[in-house]
């Protein structure tokens, strides 16, 4: 095992009312207070507009909030967008960047980049996301296109700590597919992850998580493997009992 804490991250895309996350937190502080503390540190990605019922409701355990995602600008004439000062206001210390439904959504890796150094600039924490297409995959495309994520970010954004940053290696079609990524897979993945963060920051502290279908029953063996140091989890985050035991199997 390495020294690096395992992070395990709830991400809950479009669900949750402010009023079903007060529900939820009170049900996973309830849980976290049974049993052993949990090895894994713990966060979950909120919807704007539920991150600061969140944040109450996680105020007496040990559950970071991250928004997931945030606008590369300050403040301005952007309908619709939040800041990073407005993210943290509302509770979160970080923010999910690059999810590749964003990506979908037309986000270039320019703006990623330039929303990631906005949110370290503001000392928030970054889940920088990355990972490839079923056909780049097919066409033994995967590690030049981590490499072309990776790089577009880091490059552009100098000077930052390692700890700030954690990389999300998420294959895009193994997310809400059910389809997961073997151990194997994650872990090689992860590996050359960290091995290109590591031309920019000291891989030995980074955080690299594995994100796709993550559920209880897989989770143990995706965790388990040596460059996988955590998980981004989608679907499965939703029903706290689930939530748990990917906490516990960290
Ligand atoms: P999933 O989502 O666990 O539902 O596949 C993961 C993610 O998109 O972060």
């Amino acid at each position: 095992m390495s020294e690096r804490t395992p992070l395990i991250a709830g991400n809950w895309k479009m669900h949750f009312t402010s009023h079903e996350a007060r529900e939820f937190a009170a049900e996973l502080c309830a849980l976290l207070g049974t049993g052993d503390t949990p090895t894994a540190e713990i966060a979950v990605c909120p919807p704007f507009t539920a991150l600061e019922a969140a944040g109450a409701g996680f105020a007496t355990c040990q559950v970071w909030i991250a928004a997931q995602d945030v606008h590369e600008q300050a403040s301005g004439a952007h309908t619709g967008e939040v800041s990073v000062a407005m993210i943290r206001a509302a509770g979160a210390e970080g923010a999910i960047v690059g999810h590749s439904e964003r990506r979908a959504a037309g986000e270039s890796d320019a703006r990623v980049a330039a929303k990631v150094s906005r949110a370290l600039e503001a000392q928030l924490r970054v889940i920088l996301c990355v990972g490839e297409s079923l056909e780049q995959r097919e066409a033994g495309e995967t590690d030049a296109w981590l490499e072309g994520q990776i790089s577009a970010v880091l490059d552009a954004v100098p000077g930052y700590d390692a700890e700030a940053l954690v990389i999300a290696y998420e294959p895009i079609w193994a997310i809400g597919t059910g389809r997961t990524a073997t151990p194997e897979m994650a872990q090689q993945a992860c590996a050359h992850v960290r091995a290109v963060a590591g031309r920019y920051l000291d891989a030995a502290r980074l955080r690299v998580l594995y994100g796709g279908s993550v559920k209880p029953d897989n989770a143990a063996d995706l965790l388990a493997q040596p460059d996988i140091d955590g998980a981004l989890v989608g679907g499965a985050s939703l029903d706290p009992v689930g939530f748990m035991e990917i906490i516990r199997a960290a």
